[in-house]
Formats: C-alpha cells, sequence, structure tokens
C-alpha cells in the first residue's frame, strides 16, 4: 500500500496517493514513511496546515533524518508558525548544515518571530546572522516580511516592519498607504496613486501570480454569469481591464470592446494581448461619467476590491448605461457594509451590494465562488449581474 502511495504521488495523483497513505496509517497508526508521505502530499497540495501534525509524527523520533525535520519546518513557515519554525529549523540545523534554501527561510521565521518582541532594526539584524553570507538586501526581506506579517494577521509586527521601511524610503506611495490602512479603517477608497503604482509594479507577474498561483478565475465565471442573459452587447466596458483577461471572454457577447485602467504597464500588458478593440489610460469613476449612456454593459472583475463606499461606482454606472443595460461585478464578501481589510482591499456585505444599487439597480444573477488562494486559505467573492433600470 506504501508502494502504491508514492507511484500515485509520483505521478501526481494526489487524492489517491492521500488515500493510499491514510490506507497504510490505518493499519500502522505509526508508520513514519507514511506519516512523512502524507505530510509531503498534503505539501504539494498547498494543504500546509493540515500537513504540520504528519510531519511532526514523522520527523518526533530523536534519529529522524534531518530532510524530515526541515519539512515540518517549512510547513511551520508556512502557516504562519514563525517561532516554531525557527526552532525546527535550529534543530535541524545542529544535526546536519542546512541547504541555501531551507537556511535563509530559517533566517526569515527567526527575524518575524523576533519582530513580536525587538524593534525590526534588532530582527532584520538577526535574519542578517543566520543567513550569512546568503542574506539577501534587507529591504528585499523587509518588503516581502510585511506582506507575509499582513497575510497572518500579525499586525504589531507589520507596522513595525512597515516603518522600518517607510524610514527608508519616504516616497514610496504604496507602502504609504498600505501602512495607514493598519491605522485608519475609515479610508473610503483606495487612493489613485497608490492603485496606479501597485499594478504598474504589479503587471509583469500579475497573470502568473494570479491565475497560476492564486486560482484566479473570476473573469471567466463573470462572464459566464453575462452569458446566462442570452444577449448580446453592441458597446462593452472592461472597467478596471488589468492585463486583460476578461477580455476572450466579453468578445464572445459581439460588441466594440474598450478597456479602461489606471495602470499603464496593466494596459501595455492588455494591449499585448490585443482582444480589446480601445484602451483609455484613466480612473474608472471619471471616465463613466464622462460617458453618458455610453455602454451596455458594464464589467468590472476584481475592481471594487478597491471602493470601500460603492455608491458612486454604482450612481457613475447607472449613469454610463441605458435602462435594461448591464453591470457585472465581483466582490470580496464580506459580513454588512463595506470594510477595509489589511490587505488594503475591500470586502462588501451583499445587503449592502443590493441596499446601495438598489436606487438604480435589479440584481438578476449572484453567485458566491473562490474567489483567490490568501496564506490563510480561500477568499470567498461574490458575483453580481445588475440590471439597469
Ligand atoms: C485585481 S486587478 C483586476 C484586473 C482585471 N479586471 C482582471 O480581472 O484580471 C484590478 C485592476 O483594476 C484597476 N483599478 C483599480 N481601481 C481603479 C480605478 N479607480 N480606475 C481604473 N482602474 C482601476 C487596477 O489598476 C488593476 O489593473
Amino acid at each position: 500500500m506504501l508502494a502504491v502511495a508514492v507511484r500515485a504521488g509520483d505521478e501526481g495523483r494526489l487524492d489517491d496517493a492521500e488515500a493510499a497513505f491514510r490506507a497504510v496509517l490505518v493499519m500502522s497508526p505509526g508508520h513514519d514513511d507514511a506519516l512523512f508521505g502524507l505530510g509531503l502530499n498534503l505539501m504539494i497540495a498547498r494543504r500546509f496546515s493540515e500537513a504540520v501534525e504528519p510531519l511532526a509524527r514523522a520527523a518526533g523520533a530523536a534519529d529522524a533524518e534531518p530532510v524530515r525535520r526541515q519539512c515540518l519546518a517549512h510547513a511551520l513557515f508556512l502557516t504562519g508558525a514563525f517561532s516554531r519554525a525557527a526552532e525546527t529549523f535550529a534543530a535541524a540545523d545542529t544535526v546536519e548544515p542546512l541547504p541555501d534554501g531551507a537556511r535563509l527561510t530559517w533566517a526569515r521565521a527567526a527575524a518575524y518571530a523576533a519582530l513580536e518582541r525587538a524593534p525590526a532594526e534588532a530582527a532584520l539584524e538577526l535574519y542578517a546572522r543566520i543567513a550569512g553570507p546568503l542574506a539577501e538586501p534587507l529591504e528585499t526581506v523587509a518588503n516581502e516580511g510585511f506582506g507575509v506579517l499582513v497575510a497572518f494577521q500579525r499586525l504589531d509586527a507589520a507596522r513595525a516592519l512597515g516603518a522600518w521601511l517607510e524610514a527608508r524610503d519616504p516616497t514610496n506611495v504604496v507602502r504609504a498607504h498600505e501602512l495607514r490602512v493598519l491605522v485608519d479603517p475609515d479610508i473610503d477608497r483606495a487612493p489613485p496613486a497608490y492603485v496606479e503604482a501597485l499594478f504598474d509594479d504589479f503587471a509583469e507577474r500579475f497573470d502568473r501570480q494570479l491565475v497560476d498561483m492564486l486560482g484566479y478565475d473570476a473573469p471567466k465565471l463573470l462572464s459566464d454569469l453575462v452569458a446566462r442573459q442570452g444577449r448580446r452587447f453592441e458597446r462593452i466596458l472592461d472597467l478596471g481591464c488589468g492585463t486583460g483577461l476578461a477580455a476572450p471572454h466579453l468578445r464572445s457577447f459581439g460588441g466594440r470592446l474598450t478597456g479602461v485602467d489606471l495602470s499603464a504597464a496593466m494596459l501595455a500588458k492588455a494591449a499585448e494581448r490585443g482582444d480589446h478593440d480601445t484602451l483609455v489610460h484613466t480612473e474608472a469613476v471619471a471616465f463613466m461619467e464622462d460617458h453618458p449612456g455610453g455602454f451596455d454593459l458594464i464589467v468590472a472583475a476584481d475592481v471594487l476590491i478597491y471602493f470601500g463606499d460603492l455608491a458612486p461606482v454604482f450612481a457613475a454606472a447607472a449613469g454610463a448605461l441605458p435602462t435594461g443595460g448591464l453591470l457585472a461585478i465581483s466582490t470580496e464578501l464580506g459580513e454588512r457594509g463595506w470594510r477595509l481589510l489589511s490587505s488594503a482591499r475591500y470586502a462588501h456585505g451583499d445587503n449592502y451590494v443590493r441596499k446601495t444599487s438598489a436606487p438604480w439597480f435589479q440584481v438578476v444573477e449572484r453567485e458566491e465562488i473562490p474567489l483567490r488562494r490568501e496564506a490563510t486559505g480561500v477568499t470567498t467573492g461574490c458575483l453580481y449581474v445588475l440590471k439597469r433600470l
């Protein structure tokens, strides 16, 4: 059964491998090869928190191979248990010096854990000490660390690292906004300068990161929902079009496709893709206000996450659509009202979307979807198709 499990794992049949490893463990509950195999299998499936327990048991024996401790330490790091990860890496290093990648992760884990009790300067010194000659520039480590700590909701540690970064580069508008978000939950929309700088920097990696790593599929799912109306649209607006992921789907509705975005670098990617008839570098709400009755279908995939208060967006979209026109949007699903998240994005409650859009729109379709993977799980999104009254 163990051989069956290993073969299934080698062939990428993760579900079969998991079932077979678990079958071995039913027959022989402490079987350490099966525990280790199961743990690795769960890591490959990105189910890091579930991987910790079998890996901890597989690494528990005093004579366990060092690689088992390293895998456990990686799993702990990927679940945000930085202090335990650092201790486990340190223990593995005393048995056999860690390979370079593991040493760098150890150094990060130790620094992130240290931020809970020590100033940023001291935590980064600890990183440099452990990483030794492998050490990367401290700004790179701090930048990445800020994002990781926010994702795991270690907000005090994130603030400390953010302040260290801001002191080094006070002109960075992205960092300044991300730090402000951690202290002021009332900011009601992302400043355009922040959105522009964020996506200009992100454009090159956007498709790979969102689609391949985070499982983002909202543009297609939103288009599928619009398709249920069985209509064609002459004038389509792809609001916050980004790199143009929605465009191939929107083309199937037949009309002229205009893309609008604040980020020139994202628009350049959309231009390479070549699916829009027109691309405009401007702000979305202002553009809709300037085109009264100008579109039959407006689509905003993963764009309203940069607006807290949606009333100005709905009002502008209502002005840009004739009666019967459609507005298709995705949101990050929140509990009620709008809420600024530590990620600097916004979540919106279902009731809030319905209530705020009600003066102009009727909800004709609604669907909850897995929006994207995050450090701590999958974020739920909500798709709406709204019809102009
Ligand atoms: C997460 S990306 C989504 C891109 C694309 N809609 C997709 O689904 O792949 C958000 C995009 O919206 C753009 N954006 C956000 N707020 C905007 C605004 N107020 N005006 C114009 N574009 C905006 C950003 O520049 C970015 O390209």
